[in-house]
């Protein structure tokens, strides 16, 4: 195994929600370290530049309008496995999947407002977390 930073997302829903807290106990319990955190709201064309990947979806505009409609907490997450943890912590994209006890299954309403958002590669996350984050501003 080795250590792993992956980027993580409270999107508005969970903020809105009141369940900051709650989300990152589970991070900091499941053993994953806080590399760096910032609650800010994202333009639209900063949410579009992010999923860019997604741009020819059906459901890009909703998909960018939702994260940009009000705060967000981005985090990068570092421990062992990082990324596979964060997304076992998060459970199934669509919530009607998601395994009971994860944060999808406990908190989200549905697929368009999941909650959470976490690097699914490593590669992605070393672009995801550089979308977000300078070098200087991630703790050693
Ligand atoms: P996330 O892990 O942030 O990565 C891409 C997002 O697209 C995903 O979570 C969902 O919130 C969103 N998404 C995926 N499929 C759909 C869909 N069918 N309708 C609306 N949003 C979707």
């Amino acid at each position: 195994m080795a250590v792993e930073r992956t980027l993580s997302i409270i999107k508005p829903d969970g903020v809105k929600k009141g369940v900051i807290g709650n989300i990152l106990n589970r991070f900091e319990t499941a053993g994953l370290k806080l590399v760096a955190m910032k609650l800010v709201q994202l333009s639209k064309k900063e949410a579009e530049g992010f999923y860019a990947v997604h741009s020819d979806k059906g459901f890009f505009d909703e998909l960018t309008t939702f994260m940009s409609s009000g705060p967000v907490v981005i985090s990068v997450l570092e421990g062992e496995s990082a990324i596979a943890k964060n997304r076992e912590l998060m459970g199934a994209t669509n919530p009607k999947d998601a395994d009971p006890g994860t944060i999808r299954a406990d908190y989200s309403e549905y697929v368009g407002e999941n909650t959470v958002h976490g690097s699914d590669a490593p590669d992605t996350a070393r672009t995801e977390i550089a979308y977000f984050f300078a070098e200087t501003e991630l703790v050693n």
